[in-house]
């Protein structure tokens, strides 16, 4: 996967120093007592036996050290943390440890030193003998409905999260970080809650997490794909994500088409391997105009997800509800099995917008402008199940898609 070594390196030091000048100027440590200021688990690597543990602190700890331990064990095992100050907020640091060789599809708890009350998170199974929960959604905001949909996320206990980009809509700007500051609250708060369940998410970039080239608080919140922005996990020897920049950092044409291209053949080899990409803007929009980026991730992914036998991919960036007919090359197919369907578009707690007349749109099968998660279920053999559901938890969309073409 991704080596994030050399930016590790260059992030380690500077805020180490800072870290002393600041415990020094800021001794009090904002944020209820107790309660870290943000915490994001993701993988960078093999889902089933890594996991990437970022935690916030509102100021600099003198020593930080995680402790981890597998659930009904006694002694815990510490790690020291690799240390990085938060882009824009001084004080503000991001503690990150990679724990590896967990045990597959098995339950930990962890906690930062110092305190007593730990989180729990469980490592995703090698091999699928059970049902696995996935709950997908894009275009967050700060705060509002996303605390809302925050906490229905949560009710379904998923195994993880798929976020396809907009999170705080800080724009990667210095001016905008109390979005980002909220954004973090907001999901230690509502996603995580009181059962202090971690769900890991899967970040894919959209256009406001970047400022003119860069995308400074998506690189420090999601340690995976990070500055490369995009990248692939392999879940055993059952499911592919992939989450893909629709022309934010990495252009669409060139290198990351080449990369996807080859990534999505060698996975595809394996009929039994379910192949998911996430990304931001939409191949099939509901409510904008087919123009730009649309127009790219049409001419050089679109070929790519039919050719590999995709099933169904995930877009945002619309602000309301969308599930396409199965489509081959924007034709409508007669049946699942005979295209991609596009789900979409980013509701999960951004201002949502009125969709495109139905009589513009004939290739999309349900589009509505509503707050919504996508929860989907599969187990070791049959189709992908799929729910579609409001703010207050209510499914308003329910259909199956076959696990391959
Ligand atoms: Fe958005
Ligand atoms: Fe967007």
């Amino acid at each position: 996967m991704k080596d994030h070594q050399g930016r590790r390196a260059v992030r380690g030091i500077g805020p180490r120093v800072c870290a002393l000048v600041l415990a020094l100027v800021f001794p009090v440590a904002a944020g209820e007592p107790g309660e870290v200021a943000g915490l994001i688990l993701t993988w960078q690597r093999d889902p089933s036996s890594t996991m990437t543990i970022d935690w916030h602190e509102a100021s600099p700890l003198e020593k930080p050290v995680l402790l981890h331990r597998r659930k009904g064990t006694a002694a815990w095992k510490s790690s020291t943390p690799v240390a990085s100050g938060f882009p824009h907020a001084p004080g503000r640091m991001v503690y990150r440890v990679e724990l590896t060789g967990l045990e597959p599809d098995a339950g930990y708890e962890f906690r930062p030193a110092g305190r007593e009350r730990p989180y729990h998170f469980r490592t995703m199974p090698k091999r699928l003998t059970r049902d696995l929960r996935v709950v997908v959604g894009g275009d967050t905001a700060p705060a509002g409905t996303f605390e809302k949909i925050n906490a229905v996320a949560a009710s379904l206990k998923p195994d993880f999260i798929l976020w396809g980009g907009d999170y705080s809509y800080s724009d990667g700007k210095a001016g905008e970080i109390k979005k980002e500051i909220l954004w973090h609250e907001n999901i230690r708060d509502h996603l995580i809650g009181a059962d202090r369940r971690v769900i890991p998410v899967i970040a894919a970039i959209g256009n406001h997490e970047v400022n003119s080239v860069v995308a400074p608080y998506y690189e420090a919140n999601f340690a995976f794909p990070a500055a490369e922005t995009y990248g692939v996990l392999d879940f055993g020897d059952y499911l592919s994500v992939w989450v893909l920049d629709t022309n934010h950092r990495a252009k669409i044409a060139g290198k990351q088409t080449e990369w996807f291209t080859e990534s999505l053949a060698a996975r595809a080899k394996d009929p039994r391997r379910i192949l998911i990409p996430v990304y931001h803007v939409p191949a099939y929009p509901s409510v904008r105009k087919d123009e730009g980026t649309t127009l790219d991730v049409r001419k050089h992914w679109v070929p790519l997800f039919e050719k590999a036998g995709i099933s169904t991919v995930f877009e945002h960036h619309d602000h309301a509800y969308k599930r396409t007919h199965p489509l081959l090359g924007g034709k409508v197919q007669d049946a699942p099995a005979k295209g991609v369907t596009y789900l979409g578009d980013g509701a999960w707690g951004a201002s949502i917008r009125k969709v495109r007349p139905a009589a513009d749109v004939p290739h999309i099968a349900k589009s509505q402008s509503v707050n919504h998660v996508f929860f989907f279920e599969f187990g070791p053999d049959g189709p992908l199940r799929f729910q579609a559901i409001d703010s207050k938890g209510e499914v308003f969309d329910r259909f199956e898609l076959p696990r391959r073409r």
